[in-house]
C-alpha cells in the first residue's frame, strides 16, 4: 500500500534518518516534512531528498492548528510519523516551558487535527498516527531491576520525560476514546549521523576533535541502552506497516553501557581513526563534572514484544555503530562546525557552569 506521510520534526536527528530511510525504501510514497527549525532542526539535513517530486518541506510549528489542517487536507495525509519535540534533558532542566508547549500542546494539536481529518475520511482503517516516544517515561532502574517492558508503570523524572509521558497519555486516550489508529513506540538512546552536538556521543566526538574537555556527569556510572539510529528507523517502518493500533512497542538496542566506558571507547576510536587531533591520547580530556540534577541511573529496554510480534531486532552492534558514527563526524566537519554557534556556546556555558 502506498502512503502519504506527514513527518513532524523531520529536520532533526531521528526524523532526518527516518526520512532518508523512507524515501529510499518507498520511493513512490509522498513525504511531507513539517518542522519549526528550532536550534535542533536543520533543513540542510534533507538536501539528499529535497529535489524529489514527491517530497515537500514545510517550515511550521506543530502547535499551529491552521497549518496542520491545511496540510492534512491538501496533501491527503494518511500517516503521521510524529518526531517533533524538544528532546534534550539538560535543556528541560534549564527551561521546561518549551517542553510542555511542543511536547504536550503540540502533540494534542496534532491529535485533534488528525482526528477531524480521519473522521472526514470515513475513519479509514489504513490511517496511522505513530507517536515516537522515549524509554525515559518509565523512570530510572537500579542495577538489578528487570528492563522496562510495555507494562512498566510510568514514572518520569525530568521535565522532558514528564512532557513526553503527558503526550503518550494523550495519544493512548485518543485510541481508547475515539479509536483513532494511534501507535506509541518507546525507544532507548539513539546515536548515529546528524545528531545535534549537545547529546553525549556527538558532544564527545566533537570535543575531542576541537581539543575541549570531555565532561562526564557525576561518577560516570549511569547506564544507557544504545541503539543505532538506522535500526530505530527500521523498527518504526515495521511498526507503521504491521503494528496494531492502540498498542505500544518498546524499542531498544540490547546494549547497556556505562557512560564512562562509552566515552573511553569513543576516545580509543578517535585515537585510531582521526589524524589531526589537538590532544592525543584523547582520554586525557575526560573530566568528571557536577552531576545532572535528578540524573536517572539506568535505562534498559525489553524489546521482546516487537521481536516476537513484528520480527524486528537490532542489527548493528555498539562497536560497529560507534565506528560508523565517529567516521561520520570525522567526515562531516562542514555539518557540525556551524552548529557550534553563539547560541550553542551560551547554552554550553550555562549548562556546564551550573553543574
Ligand atoms: P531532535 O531534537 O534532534 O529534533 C527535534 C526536531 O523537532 C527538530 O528538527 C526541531 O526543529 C523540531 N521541532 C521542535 N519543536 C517543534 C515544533 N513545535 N513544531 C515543529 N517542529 C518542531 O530530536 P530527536 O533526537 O531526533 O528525537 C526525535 C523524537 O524521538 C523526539 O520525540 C524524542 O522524544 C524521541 N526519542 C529520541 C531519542 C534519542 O535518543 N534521541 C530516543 C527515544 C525517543
Ligand atoms: O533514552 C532515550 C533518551 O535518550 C531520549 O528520549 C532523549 O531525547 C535523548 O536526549 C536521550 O536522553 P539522555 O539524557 O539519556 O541522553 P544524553 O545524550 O543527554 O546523555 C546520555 C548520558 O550521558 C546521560 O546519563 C547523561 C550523560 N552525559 C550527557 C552529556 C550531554 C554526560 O555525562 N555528559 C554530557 O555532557
Amino acid at each position: 500500500m502506498s502512503r502519504r506521510l506527514l513527518v513532524t520534526g523531520g529536520a532533526g536527528f531521528i526524523g532526518t534518518n527516518f526520512v532518508h530511510h523512507w524515501c529510499q525504501v518507498y520511493p513512490d510514497d509522498r513525504v511531507v516534512v513539517l518542522d519549526a527549525l528550532t536550534y535542533a532542526g536543520n533543513r540542510l539535513n534533507l538536501a539528499l531528498v529535497e529535489g524529489r517530486a514527491n517530497f515537500r518541506f514545510v517550515h511550521g510549528d506543530i502547535c499551529d492548528r491552521p497549518i496542520i489542517d491545511e496540510l492534512l487536507s491538501t496533501e491527503n495525509i494518511d500517516t503521521i510519523a510524529h518526531f517533533a519535540a524538544e528532546s534534550h534533558v539538560d535543556r528541560s532542566i534549564l527551561g521546561p516551558a518549551a517542553f510542555v508547549q511542543t511536547n504536550v500542546v503540540g502533540t494534542f494539536t496534532l491529535l485533534e487535527a488528525f482526528r477531524q481529518h480521519w473522521e472526514t475520511k470515513a475513519k479509514s482503517s489504513n490511517y496511522r498516527f505513530l507517536h515516537v516516544s522515549t524509554d525515559e517515561v518509565y523512570g530510572s532502574l537500579s542495577p538489578d531491576d528487570p528492563a522496562f517492558s510495555e507494562t512498566t508503570p510510568y514514572a518520569p523524572n525530568s521535565p522532558y520525560s514528564a512532557s513526553k509521558a503527558g503526550s503518550d497519555h494523550l495519544v493512548r486516550a485518543y485510541y481508547h476514546t475515539y479509536k483513532l489508529p494511534t501507535i506509541i513506540t518507546n525507544c532507548s538512546n539513539n546515536y548515529g549521523s546528524y545528531q545535534f552536538p549537545e547529546k553525549l556521543i556527538p558532544l564527545m566526538c566533537i570535543n575531542t576533535l576541537i581539543g575541549q574537555s570531555l565532561p562526564v556527569y557525576g561518577d560516570g556510572q549511569n547506564v544507557r541502552d544504545w541503539l543505532y539510529v538506522g535500526d530505530h528507523c527500521r523498527a518504526l517502518d515495521v511498526v507503521i506497516n504491521y503494528g496494531k493500533p492502540g498498542e505500544t512497542y518498546n524499542i531498544g538496542g540490547n546494549n547497556e553501557v556505562k557512560n564512562i566506558h562509552l566515552v573511553e571507547l569513543l576516545c580509543q576510536m578517535m585515537d585510531e581513526l582521526a589524524t589531526n587531533l589537538p590532544v592525543r591520547p584523547t582520554k586525557q580530556l575526560i573530566t568528571f563534572v557536577k552531576d545532572r540534577q535528578g540524573h536517572d541511573q539506568r535505562y534498559a529496554i525489553n524489546a521482546n514484544k516487537i521481536k516476537t510480534e513484528l520480527g524486528w531486532m537490532p542489527s548493528v552492534t555498539i562497536t560497529e555503530g560507534l565506528r560508523l558514527t565517529v567516521e561520520w563526524y570525522l567526515n562531516h566537519r562542514d555539518w557540525w562546525e556551524p552548529l557550534l554557534s553563539e547560541e550553542y556556546q551560551a547554552y554550553y556555558r550555562k549548562n556546564y557552569s551550573v553543574k
